[in-house]
């Protein structure tokens, strides 16, 4: 099969679809690859690194689209690459349609075959293609914290490990999920002194066994999480309901509750966020004040690690490019379920439930658009 890679267009985005790594596994698998040229030097990859790969290198995303077989990306197509999108086409890659009805008008048009990553699931009942962009948030929000905190930063002036004679900063993580787990460890590791909140069981049971000794757990009911926001130094917000927003867990009366220069982490930012006072930020301009409350609120952390998150998402979604290419679309997802949870669009049908559900367009069951 001919893949091909187009540079991101979005604003900010500085990943790309396919690193060198996954473009020399295609093409030992006998396919061929070619990438714009510059698409991956916001990761660090030259275009010679793809090169040396096996890959070739295109001047224009026009000479992408128009030549392959499928295109591997990382943000949803923007209107002028929906325009280049055709019949028969795969696009594989991050869509998010329920609130994006302009987008899949212009994907049903385009008659390609959308495979969505942010729908395909795992025998585990996790989300593998979203999975390690939480892992990236996660691990990141300790940091931006720290530096939050800082003083020049409107922060209180906590270091987050201490020195010896001084405590370390007290640290609350609100949801104990991928995000959360990943947040906390990094926190603990930082020589915070950590605790999870989550209102799962189970999940506080898994984290009490795995990580009892580096972080302690509580249930998050009301009371619990002001009580241990009242004590916090930086408080991170992890939470999620699936296909709902997030629960405002800290309204802004109960800002002046809270420890003055402390700082809130709204991860779940892309959701709503959880904080009643959050609205989404950008890395240019990543913190503001509420009520002597610093708020760190990027919708897309993983952007700041533009490398480190190419490298996860590639490594999670090239298994499923290979068995894409090997077998076509057709094949790959009838022989796995998963794979075909990921179908959104295929020849002019929406195939994604909830999708159509959220923009009131009828949907054709994936099982049958494998017959289309
Ligand atoms: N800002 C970013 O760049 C970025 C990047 C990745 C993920 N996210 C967001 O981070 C959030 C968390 O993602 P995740 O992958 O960790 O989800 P997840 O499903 O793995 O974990 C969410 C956890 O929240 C818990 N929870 C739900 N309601 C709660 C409540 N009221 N109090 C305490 N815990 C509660 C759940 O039990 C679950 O354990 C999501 O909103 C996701 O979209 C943001």
């Amino acid at each position: 099969m001919h893949i091909g890679c187009p540079k991101e267009i979005k604003p900010q985005e500085f990943r790309v679809g396919i690193t060198p790594i996954a473009a020399q596994e295609a093409v030992a698998h006998g396919h061929s690859v070619t990438i714009e040229t510059g698409a991956g030097t916001g990761a660090g990859f030259s275009d010679q690194d793809y090169i040396a790969a096996g890959a070739t290198i295109a001047d224009t995303a026009a000479e992408i689209f128009a030549s392959a077989e499928m295109i591997v990306k990382v943000k949803e197509p923007q209107s002028a690459e929906r325009k280049m999108l055709r019949e028969g086409q795969i696009l594989f890659t991050y869509l998010h349609l329920a609130a994006d009805r302009a987008q899949t008008e212009d994907l049903l048009d385009s008659g390609a075959t959308c495979i969505a990553y942010e729908t395909v699931t795992d025998d585990r009942g996790g989300l593998p293609l979203l999975a390690p962009m939480s892992e990236v948030a996660g691990r990141l929000a300790p940091q931006v914290g720290a530096w939050t905190l800082q003083k020049a930063n409107g922060g209180r002036g906590v270091l987050m490990g201490g020195v010896p004679g001084v405590g370390p900063a007290k640290v609350v993580v609100i949801g104990g999920g991928v995000v959360g787990t990943q947040a906390a460890k990094v926190a603990a590791g930082m020589g915070a002194d950590v605790t999870v909140l989550d209102r799962s069981l189970p999940r506080l049971r898994y984290l009490d066994d795995v990580f009892g000794g580096q972080f302690k757990t509580s249930y998050a009911s009301a009371g619990n999480t002001m009580e241990l926001s009242q004590q916090a130094d930086l408080i991170i917000g992890a939470v999620l309901i699936p296909g709902a927003a997030a629960p405002k867990l800290i309204s802004r009366a109960q800002l002046a509750e809270l420890k003055p220069g402390a700082a809130l982490v709204d991860v779940a930012i892309d959701q709503g966020g959880c904080f009643e006072t959050s609205r989404a930020t950008t890395h240019e301009d990543p913190i503001y004040d509420v009520d002597g409350i610093m708020h760190y609120c990027v919708a897309n952390m993983p952007g700041a690690v533009a490398r480190t998150s190419t490298i996860a998402l590639g490594n999670a979604t090239m298994p499923f490019m290979i068995a894409l290419a090997n077998k076509g679309w057709r094949k790959a997802c009838e022989e796995d379920d998963h794979l075909l949870r990921g179908l959104n669009v295929h020849a002019g049908k929406l195939t994604y439930a909830a999708v159509g559900k959220a923009l009131e367009i009828d949907v054709l069951s994936p099982v049958l658009a494998l017959k289309v």
